[in-house]
């Protein structure tokens, strides 16, 4: 079998080699154009299901598709060349059984050619993480805040507050572990609880609002961009790119209107930076 020598990408053990290392960068991405930009600086990229909210407009992730998925995923791919991509499994194509997701984990790996999936879930996801595993498909967990549960968590709240909270996250990331994922995302854990956790397992933690105490973090670009004009507390603007788009789209009306925009022939050739 020949490989192009031009790619190497990061993989699942990649990751795992990093646990108490040098800590691995994570941004979600979803387009082929923003994959580019930061993949040159990235470890692992996620085709959230965040999309749903972030791109489409969603109130929540529960109504995103797997054929969303799958144009988010492969777009991604085709856009980056060193980072290890990773796609999310929607709500409603993985919980029913192992084989269900067997099926549609496969087919997001099949169609977009990321190299793992994510999905949410601790201890009752166990069985599928194991039955994935052991047929050749690397899974990152996602344990704490889990968007797709909002409907019984009651909101998006941060987890460890209650009691029985440390324990059960405790076992939860156990769990995953000894499931077979090679990764997992702590979200909107509280600092003592995912750092506990981080020393505990062998695998790496991916933190987003859950300290700087994991082996990674995860940040949604466009919230780190400072494209949503909304963003939970603890996530740092970068970026204020919502302002330069709409300062740049002014510009351009303005120039439109007073017949000024330089519209010349039709050739379509690139310019030269
Ligand atoms: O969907 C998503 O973007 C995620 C990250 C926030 C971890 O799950």
């Amino acid at each position: 079998m020949s490989v192009d020598p031009q790619i190497s990408r990061m993989t699942a053990p990649g990751i795992i080699a990093r646990k108490g290392g040098e800590p691995i960068v994570c941004l979600t991405s979803y387009h082929s154009h923003t994959a580019a930009l930061v993949d040159p600086f990235c470890d692992l990229l996620l085709v959230g299901d965040s999309l749903g909210m972030v791109m489409y407009g969603m109130q929540s992730t529960i109504g995103v598709t797997l054929e969303q998925m799958k144009l988010h995923g492969a777009a991604v791919v085709r856009g980056s060349k060193k980072s290890l991509v990773v796609v999310d499994m929607p709500f409603g194509t993985f919980e029913e059984s192992p084989q269900v997701a067997y099926r549609n984990a496969s087919y997001l790996m099949r169609e977009t050619g990321c190299g793992a999936i994510k999905l949410e879930g601790g201890a009752p996801m166990g069985e599928t993480i194991r039955f994935l595993t052991d047929r050749g498909i690397p899974v990152v967990a996602h344990i704490g805040l889990m968007p797709q549960q909002l409907n019984t968590l009651g909101g998006f709240k941060s987890q460890g507050r209650k009691e029985g909270d440390r324990e059960r996250l405790i076992n939860d990331a156990k769990a995953v572990q000894e499931s077979g994922a090679f990764a997992v995302v702590l979200e909107g854990i509280l600092e003592p609880i995912a750092a506990e956790i981080t020393q505990i397992l062998d695998i790496p933690t991916i933190g987003i609002g859950a300290s700087s105490q994991c082996d990674g973090q995860i940040l949604v670009m466009e919230d780190m961009l400072g494209l949503n004009p909304w963003v939970p507390k603890f996530v740092k603007k970068f970026g204020a790119l919502g302002d330069h788009i709409a300062r740049a789209a002014e510009e351009y009306a303005k120039e439109v209107k007073s017949r000024t925009f330089p519209a010349e022939e039709h050739v379509y050739r690139a310019k030269k930076k």
